[in-house]
């Protein structure tokens, strides 16, 4: 949610800004602007609309050849898409800009408002801006503590003080920010993703810190301006793994990647028929006198939740709940020693997932999260972390991250199957020959793409759509909804498969789609007594299914035929399919797939 990027050193500043920016433009796509800093002169250029419009902008504009230099891409928050409330944001001795949300903007403001500064804009951000101005006497860090002691809410800044050329001071709380230096100079960004073209090797700004940018140095600070080392992390991913490698978007690569994504989650943890987390340093006691579960998180993430209840509820007969992040912690839920809270996140920044983690841990509760982008803010802060290998997710849809996030799911239930002594040494084995096998057949289900292309074709014009599905099949019908409306615009909503009928099958007309997921053998003719029901209202039904459908025929439009699976595996190919209909539907619609509106990847606000 907002990108920020900063660079000081021995080159060009706006060109290592805006490929910066582009690479960040996944977290906001409305505005984006940079400012350079050349002799003791601040240029600030900045526009609505995508990183390309201010790349174009800033090659019409003369004399921007500033080494050092900070620049935003914005997803408005305060404020409306308008150049003035672009970033980054300037006063006389300050210029800024901020990923996050200042809460008490308007009591700063009208304080500010009694010492005669004005803002210009309708941002949080100016405010803050204002608020450093108003507090910095020549002692960049005296105002930035004063600042964090004043300011409420999340926040990364880039801050370059007029008096201060060719410097770049950070802090953070909360919104991440992570930093690399080299020879050519000092780095810094929202995500990895804006520094691996320079370097592999970063660190994490742990919140509440200051780091202070400089050609030759990067230096780390307490808010009390103690020095301290940094914890450096190595980036074990690629520059191409960013890249769209020869797809047309972002996403249809990341579906394309989940093969391998899928391989490199499991390999790791998967040795002699047992699921082994002795490389993730997850102690078994974890898994010891675990009477319930609660798995909170947001979005996608929250459906590879609902996975997780559904297999642990029936493998392991304990009582698994699944909450939303954002009502979390306002449901004074009920914790103790004995309950195991999974966090599952692929940014590992959700402000939303990061609060209900902290709750959980006040309260107690033993916490592992599910993350994939390493030293985020909730991996550090859980108790343990299983680390999903999807590699760089860039499309705002999430894909590939929700497959591993089910792969993850899986093999904290099998562990919590061997360490309760649920399963046997050879039933482990057995179950986990079955989650492979699951697990491969992916590559069949892509090798469908063409086929489920046709089928986005017919739906295409559609205004609505329904996911049915009963049991596990409806946690990933979740999932194939959300994807489905999130990109495409289509209004589609998920349901249990019996309970249509309850009021929603009003709403099934002639032509609506209805996609109907059924892997599970024992249900398998209940969900297709529901398509009867709908079918008989004229729906467009497309059966995703493993089983065989023979004898069916009259009751779907379109069948996605998945390989067979173990029921329990069920959704690995569903799960593909949907996530190919919602692209292509997309496609067709005429959307950017990547870039849906309105909508940023990492959630940093709550
Ligand atoms: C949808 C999507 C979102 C995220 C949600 C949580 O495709 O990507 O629903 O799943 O915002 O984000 P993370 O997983 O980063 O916590």
């Amino acid at each position: 949610m907002c990108g920020i990027v900063g660079f000081t050193g021995i080159n060009r500043a706006s060109d290592i800004l805006i490929n910066g920016l582009q690479s960040l433009e996944y977290r906001g796509y409305d505005s984006a602007g940079i400012a350079l800093v050349q002799d003791d002169k601040t240029q600030v250029i900045k526009t609505t609309g995508k990183v390309e419009d201010l790349r174009n902008k800033v090659a019409a504009t003369a004399d921007t050849y500033g080494t050092c230099g900070i620049g935003h891409t914005r997803w408005a928050t305060h404020g409306g898409v308008t150049e003035v409330n672009a970033h980054p944001h300037q006063t006389p001795k300050v210029t800024l800009v901020h990923n996050g949300i200042i809460e008490n903007y308007k009591e700063i403001a009208a304080e500010l408002a009694k010492k005669g500064y004005t803002p210009v804009s309708e941002t949080d951000t100016e405010i803050a801006a204002l608020l450093i101005d108003s507090l910095y006497n020549g002692d960049p860090f005296e105002a930035m503590k004063k600042a964090d002691e004043i300011l409420e809410g999340a926040y990364g800044f880039c801050i370059m003080f007029q008096d201060r050329p060719g410097k770049i001071y950070c802090m953070r709380n909360a919104s991440p920010l992570v930093v690399a230096h080299t020879p050519i100079g000092s780095y810094i960004g929202s995500d990895v993703i804006a520094l691996i073209p320079y370097s592999k090797d970063y660190f994490v700004v742990p919140e509440q810190h200051i780091v202070v940018l400089e050609k030759g140095s990067v230096s780390l600070y307490t808010m009390d301006h103690e020095k301290v080392e940094p914890k450096m992390l190595h980036v074990d991913w690629d520059t191409t793994a960013a890249k769209k490698g020869g797809y047309d978007y972002f996403m249809q690569k990341e579906i394309y990647d989940q093969p391998e994504a899928v391989k490199n989650t499991l390999a790791p943890r998967i040795h002699d028929g047992k699921v082994d987390f002795s490389a993730d340093k997850i102690s078994d006691d974890l898994f010891k006198d675990v009477n319930r579960v609660i798995i909170t998180a947001c979005g996608t993430a929250m459906h590879s939740g609902l996975v997780g209840r559904s297999i642990i509820e029936s493998l392991i007969r304990i009582p698994v709940t699944v909450e939303i992040a954002s009502e979390f912690r306002y449901m004074n839920p009920i914790m103790d020693e004995h309950t195991l809270v999974i966090v599952i996140t692929q940014s590992g920044e959700t402000a939303d997932s990061l609060a209900a983690l902290r709750l959980a841990n006040e309260r107690g509760a033993k916490t592992i999260s599910i993350v994939n982008v390493k030293g985020s803010s909730i991996a550090r802060e859980s108790d343990y972390v299983l680390y999903t290998h999807a590699g760089p997710e860039i499309a705002v849809a999430s894909t590939k991250a929700f497959t591993v996030q089910c792969c993850g799911m899986y093999l904290i239930t099998l562990k919590l199957a061997e360490v309760m002594g649920i399963l046997s040494d050879k039933e482990i084995s057995e179950y986990i020959d079955k989650f492979i096998a699951a697990t491969e057949t992916i590559p069949a289900v892509l090798e469908m793409d063409d086929y489920i292309k046709t089928i986005a074709e017919k739906i295409k014009d559609t205004y609505s759509a329904f996911y049915i599905g009963r049991g596990l099949d409806y946690a990933f019908a979740c999932e194939g909804s959300l994807k489905l409306k999130e990109i495409s615009y289509v209004n589609s909503e998920a349901f249990n498969a019996g309970e249509l009928k309850h009021g929603t099958i009003s709403l099934v007309t002639e032509g609506v789609p209805i996609i109907a997921v059924a892997t599970q053998d024992h249900i398998f003719s209940k969900t297709l007594a529901n398509v009867e029901e709908v079918k008989a209202r004229g729906a467009h039904v497309i059966l995703i299914t493993d089983e065989d459908a023979a004898g069916y025929e009259g009751l779907y439009d379109d069948l996605i035929k998945v390989p067979k699976t173990d029921d329990f595996f069920g959704g690995f190919g569903t799960t593909v399919a949907m996530q190919l209909l919602a692209y292509h539907t997309t496609v067709y619609r005429g959307y950017n797939v990547d870039q849906p509106r309105n909508l940023a990847k990492s959630v940093t606000v709550e």
